[in-house]
């Protein structure tokens, strides 16, 4: 078994995962136990935290994977495969992993954000007696003095994420919810007030709030919604693959940039316009 202390340098120490010629052990729970015994949310779930979930946990969780795990073809991960897809035919694992890469900040990795700020206003406001109000005031104006967006709020589409409501019920009907989940909602408030239309709170912010209130830590907000977007992502790169001519995207564009001394054709250029070169022919992605 590749387990125990060892004094070795050269052997660095994990506490994921053990093995021999017989078995292989996931935090301590033999592989083979768990098939057929727990759904793949539960064993993502163990290798994340090091704990079983609690039956709720488990059902929130999987919940939260669902949530994460499609937005169709236009979400910036998705929309990054089906192009990679497009051009490299013979390897979908690169178009998978490519997606991956386009998961951050302000797509799907907001949540990680998000519980930071969370946790902040949760002791601000135990430092203050315990207005969830006034610690989600105090909150949002670091943000907007700081001049920067919150993250987990805002939607493209969406006036009201679909999502939100149904993550903190199923969270609520386990016993699961509590402060983190209810300062998000005042967050919501005074940030549609400040912004003057309603600021939703999206798919990362309710997994953020969730999650807030299970106790479990901020990056785990990001792995979790990768976990759930990669079933997507791979459905989409295998459908570009199925469906779709190689190279097929095309867009216009509109050139803006300093005009060339001289035009294509070899004349000078009569003004100091830049030349505006609009592509949207056949060409246009060659
Ligand atoms: C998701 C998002 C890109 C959608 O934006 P949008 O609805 O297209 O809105 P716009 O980018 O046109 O922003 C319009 C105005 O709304 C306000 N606004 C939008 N999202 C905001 C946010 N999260 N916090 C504060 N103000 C926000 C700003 O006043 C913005 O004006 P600005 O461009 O001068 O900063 C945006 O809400 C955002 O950046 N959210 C934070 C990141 C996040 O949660 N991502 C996960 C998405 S599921």
């Amino acid at each position: 078994m590749t387990s125990g202390p060892s004094t070795n340098p050269h052997r660095w120490p994990t506490a994921i995962t053990a093995f021999d010629e017989d078995q292989i052990l996931i935090r301590g729970r033999n592989v083979v136990d768990l098939m057929g015994t727990r759904d793949f949310g539960a064993v993502a779930f163990l290798l994340l935290t090091g704990r079983q979930p609690t039956p709720g946990e488990s059902a929130v969780w999987n919940a939260i994977m669902i949530a994460s795990s499609d937005h169709g073809p236009t979400s910036p991960s998705t929309f990054a495969a089906r192009v990679i897809a497009s051009g490299n035919r013979r390897a979908p694992e690169a178009a998978v992993g490519g997606g991956i890469l386009a998961i951050g900040d302000a797509h799907g990795g907001a949540g990680e954000e998000a519980m930071v700020f969370l946790q902040e206003g949760l002791s601000l406001a135990r430092r203050s007696g315990g207005s969830l109000r006034k610690a989600a005031e105090e909150v949002v104006w670091n943000h907007k003095s700081a001049g920067r967006r919150m993250a987990g709020l805002g939607h493209r589409f969406h006036v009201v994420d679909p999502r939100t409501d149904r993550l903190w019920s199923l969270s609520q009907s386990f016993g699961l919810s509590g402060d983190g989940i209810a300062l998000m909602r005042e967050i919501a408030t005074v940030l549609s007030e400040a912004v003057g239309r309603p600021m939703p709170v999206n798919v990362d912010g309710a997994i953020a709030a969730t999650l807030t209130d299970m106790g479990l830590a901020p990056p785990i907000a990001r792995m979790v919604f990768i976990l759930g977007r990669t079933a997507g992502i791979s459905a989409h790169v295998l459908e570009e693959l199925a469906r779709e001519k190689p190279m097929r995207f095309r867009f216009g564009f509109r050139y803006d940039g300093p005009s060339a001394e001289q035009n294509f054709s070899g004349k000078r250029q009569e003004t100091g316009v830049a030349a505006i070169v609009v592509h949207d022919k056949k060409d246009a992605m060659s």
